[in-house]
């Protein structure tokens, strides 16, 4: 019933990164590089962006020199540890992009959802992969701070993406009301179709308190609609091994903000998510959800979690 492990087309006329000898591959990394100007992105977006493409799930437009840079910057600690048996960036960012990605597709193809709000979309490759493969069925809207939002809209006009039924918008999920509030935007919507928010990579870096407020926006805004899901990562404090802790503190020096574990455990994170207006929640383990998602990186999966969570 659900389709598995979507792997992004290479551009026409073009191959994948993975595809390309070591030396071709500079040359593909000078098209990244001539077809991103800067504004002020968040590195962590920069890293993710290309991490998606290194890994053939996205658009070379979608991938920034400053992306590859970082990645390159972390490859070596990425190798010492997967040689030394323990969780890498790489295994967690692809275990919870593919179980979103399988989650939110059994959802559309269940036909509970047929709009998608991507919050803090960054430069995820997620919207222009599902706009490709369900064309007008489903209405995605990729959604960010106005500078990313802007960048994004280019970079998805270069991948020759972007429609009616797929588009970029400004949003502040912390916003309470107005245009550019969760509830602005779904005001905007079909009330008559099923709707998901997504959010990937974002809530680690609020305090409890704005993700619980965040929460309660997410499901005040899906209550419009006749199906609403909630799907994002999430990491647990139990989870959290001495290594992740020491990482998550350098990854906040990074990006100048602390990094938070919200819940220790599933039920007090369902509970949370029940608090917030959220009827039916679960966390999912991507490493059990392997027929879905194809193989993940069962170390690196562990690290992290998969909030579905429905309003009704
Ligand atoms: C780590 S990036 C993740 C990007 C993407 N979701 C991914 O997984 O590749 C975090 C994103 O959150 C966005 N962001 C930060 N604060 C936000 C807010 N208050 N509302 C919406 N987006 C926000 C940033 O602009 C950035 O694009």
């Amino acid at each position: 019933m659900f389709s598995m492990y979507h792997r992004c087309e290479p551009p026409a006329g073009s191959r994948s990164w993975h595809s390309l000898t070591a030396r071709n591959r500079n040359g593909y990394d000078a098209l990244v590089a001539v077809t991103s100007s800067s504004v002020r992105i968040s590195p962590t977006a920069h890293y993710t962006g290309y991490t998606w493409l290194t890994h053939g799930l996205s658009h070379p437009a979608f991938a920034t020199p400053t992306g590859r840079f970082l990645y390159r910057a972390l490859t070596p600690a990425n190798k010492a540890l997967a040689a030394a048996g323990q969780a890498t960036l790489d295994g967690f960012l692809l275990a919870r992009h593919h179980l979103i990605d399988a989650l939110l597709r059994r959802a559309i193809e269940s036909g509970q959802v047929s709009q998608v709000i991507e919050v803090a979309c960054g430069l995820s490759p997620r919207g222009y992969r599902f706009a490709r493969q369900y064309g007008d069925r489903v209405t995605y809207i990729e959604a960010d701070l106005p500078a990313m939002a802007a960048k994004k809209r280019e970079l998805l006009t270069r991948a020759g993406g972007g429609s009616t039924h797929h588009r970029v918008t400004e949003i502040d999920a912390t916003a309470d009301s107005g245009e550019r509030s969760i509830d602005g935007l779904a005001a905007s919507l079909d009330p008559t179709r099923g709707t998901a928010i997504v959010t990937e990579g974002l809530l680690n870096y609020f305090d409890p308190a704005s993700v619980t407020g965040m929460w309660g926006r997410f499901a005040r805004g899906l209550a419009r609609f006749p199906h609403g899901l909630y799907l994002s990562d999430l990491h647990l404090g139990q989870d959290a091994r001495p290594i992740e802790r020491v990482f998550a503190g350098l990854l906040g020096v990074f990006v100048r903000g602390r990094i938070h574990f919200h819940y220790d455990d599933e039920p007090a994170a369902v509970r949370g998510l029940a608090e917030a207006g959220f009827a039916r929640a679960a966390l999912r383990a991507p490493e059990q959800h392997q027929d879905l998602t194809g193989p993940v990186d069962v170390t690196s999966a562990r690290a992290v979690r998969i909030v579905e969570a429905w309003v009704k």
